[in-house]
C-alpha cells in the first residue's frame, strides 16, 4: 500500500497521566501505545508512516522503528500538526491519500483501518472518516449532517449549540484524507474557536463548502476508539487488549485455564494443544511450541523458544532461552541465556548464575541431562549428554561437565565410580 501515507499525532503531553513519560510512551501489555498503532498500521502494508511529535521529542522518537517524526514546537492545535508533515507528504509522488490518527487510539483494529482505507479507495470522496454512535458523545466532536444525510462539519463539545450536542454520531479521530485536497483546506483554516486552535476537524467544513464529497464508515465496538488519557483508561486499554490476545490464542488451540489472570503480550506464538496456568506471564516475541505446559505462575520473558511437549511449572522464570522438546522445568527456577535439549529434567531451585556483573553469559545443557536440586551453573558453562549434577552442587564457570558424568559438590568434582 505504497500510495498510502499514515500522520500519527503525538505531540502533546498527556497532562492527565501525570507522568514524566510522554503520554504515548506508555505500555499497554508491555507495548508503548504509538507502537501498539504503528504495528497496526504496518500489519496492513502501510509503508510511510509519519509521528507528529513535541512534548518530550526525542524521548519519543528514539522509541520508534521505521518512522519518520517531525516536529511540532508549538501546540496550536491538530490541524496545525497534521501541517508539519506537510512538506515530507507533498514530495513522495507515490502517496495520494493520508490516513490520520492520534497516537493514544491505540485499540484500533487493523480490519477496521483497512476497511476505512478501501473505502475511500473505492470512492471519488475527499475524506473518509471513521465515525460511531454513542448514548453518551460527551467530549467527542459531533458529525453534523445536511438533509440529505451529507457531511457537513465536525463541530467539537466545548463550541457546540444545544442541537448539535444532542448529535449522536461521533468523530472517532481517524480520517482519510485525499492528500493534495487535505493539505489545502488545512492551509485555510483558522482557530475561531473558544480554545483558539487550529482544528484539523475544520478541514472537513473548509471541504464541504467548496463542494467536495465526504464519506464514512462506521465501527460500533467503543473500545477501538478507547482514546487513553488517565491511567484508569491505560488500565482499561490493557484490559481490553489482553483479552483480544487470549481470544486470539485461544481460536488457535490454545487453553488459556483462567483468562482474566493470564498475561500474554502481543506478538506471542503458541502452537495448538498447549495449555497455560493462571497468573503466568508470557513476553512479546516468546515462542511456544504445541503440547506444551506452562505455570502456573511462570514468567516467560523476551527471547524463550519453547519446542514441542515441555513442562514449565510454577515460579519458573525463562529469558532468552531455547527448550528442548519433552524437557521439564517444573519448581522455583531460573534460566537465562541458556541452550537446553531434548528430555532434559531441571530439578527443583535449579538456577543459571548467567550475569557475572559485566555480562551475560552462554549455558548449555545437552539432550537427557539431569539437573539436580538446587544446583547452581555459574556460565560460561557446558554439561554434557546425559551428564548428572547431585543436589546443592555447584558448577563453575568454564568447568564444563563431559557427557555421561555426574558431578556433585561445592564447587563441583566428577563423581568417580568405586571399583
Ligand atoms: C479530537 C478531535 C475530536 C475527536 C476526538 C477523538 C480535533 C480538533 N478534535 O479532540 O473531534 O472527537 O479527538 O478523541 O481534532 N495533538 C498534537 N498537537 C496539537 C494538539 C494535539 O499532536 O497541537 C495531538 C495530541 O497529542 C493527541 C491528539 O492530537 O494525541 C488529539 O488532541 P486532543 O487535544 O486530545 O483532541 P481532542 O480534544 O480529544
Ligand atoms: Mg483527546
Amino acid at each position: 500500500m505504497n500510495n498510502v501515507a499514515a500522520v500519527i499525532l503525538a505531540a502533546g503531553e498527556g497532562t492527565r497521566m501525570k507522568s514524566s513519560l510522554p503520554k504515548v510512551l506508555h505500555t499497554v501489555c508491555g507495548k508503548p501505545m504509538i507502537q501498539l498503532l504503528i504495528d497496526t498500521m504496518q500489519s496492513i502494508g502501510i509503508e510511510k508512516i509519519v509521528a507528529i511529535v513535541g512534548h518530550r521529542a526525542d524521548l519519543v522518537e528514539k522509541g520508534l522503528k521505521h518512522v519518520e517524526c517531525v516536529k511540532q514546537e508549538h501546540l496550536l492545535g491538530t490541524g496545525d500538526a497534521v501541517l508539519k508533515a506537510k512538506k515530507m507528504l507533498l514530495k513522495d509522488k507515490r502517496i495520494d491519500s493520508v490516513l490520520i490518527s492520534y497516537g493514544d487510539v491505540c485499540l484500533l483494529r487493523p480490519e477496521t483501518l483497512k476497511r476505512l482505507i478501501e473505502r475511500h479507495s473505492a470512492t471519488s470522496s475527499s475524506c473518509t472518516l471513521l465515525t460511531s454512535h454513542l448514548k453518551n458523545p460527551t467530549g467527542y466532536g459531533r458529525i453534523v449532517r445536511n438533509d440529505n444525510d451529507k457531511i457537513t462539519k465536525i463541530v467539537e463539545e466545548i463550541d457546540s449549540s444545544i442541537y448539535e450536542k444532542v448529535i449522536e454520531e461521533i468523530n472517532v479521530g481517524v480520517y482519510c484524507f485525499n492528500k493534495d485536497t487535505l493539505f489545502e483546506a488545512l492551509s485555510k483554516i483558522r482557530p475561531n474557536n473558544k480554545k483558539k486552535e487550529f482544528y484539523l476537524t475544520d478541514a472537513i467544513e473548509i471541504m464541504a463548502r467548496s463542494g467536495k464529497v465526504m464519506d464514512s464508515i462506521s465501527t460500533d465496538d467503543p473500545d477501538e476508539f478507547l482514546g487513553v488519557n488517565t491511567r484508569h483508561d491505560l488500565i482499561n486499554a490493557e484490559r481490553v487488549l489482553r483479552s483480544r490476545i487470549i481470544d486470539e490464542v485461544m481460536q488457535k488451540g490454545v487453553s488459556v485455564i483462567d483468562p482474566a489472570n493470564t498475561y500474554i503480550e502481543p506478538g506471542v506464538d503458541i502452537k495448538k494443544d498447549s495449555v497455560i496456568y493462571p497468573y503466568t506471564f508470557i513476553e512479546n516475541g516468546v515462542k511456544i511450541g504445541p503440547g506444551c505446559s506452562v505455570g502456573p505462575f511462570a514468567r516467560l520473558r523476551r527471547g524463550t523458544c519453547l519446542d514441542s511437549d515441555v513442562s514449565i511449572g510454577n515460579f519458573v522464570e525463562i529469558v532468552r532461552s531455547r527448550i528442548g522438546s519433552h524437557t521439564k522445568i517444573r519448581h522455583q527456577c531460573y534460566i537465562g541465556d541458556t541452550k537446553i535439549g531434548k528430555r532434559v529434567n531441571i530439578g527443583a531451585g535449579a538456577i543459571v548464575a548467567n550475569y557475572d556483573g559485566k555480562h551475560k553469559n552462554i549455558t548449555i545443557i545437552e539432550d537427557d541431562a539431569f539437573i539436580g536440586t538446587g544446583t547452581i551453573l555459574v556460565a560460561p558453562v557446558k554439561i554434557g549428554k546425559g551428564a548428572v549434577t547431585g543436589a546443592g552442587s555447584v558448577v563453575t564457570k568454564n568447568h564444563n561437565v563431559p557427557a555421561g558424568k555426574t558431578v556433585v559438590g561445592v564447587p563441583a568434582r566428577i563423581l568417580k565410580k568405586k571399583k
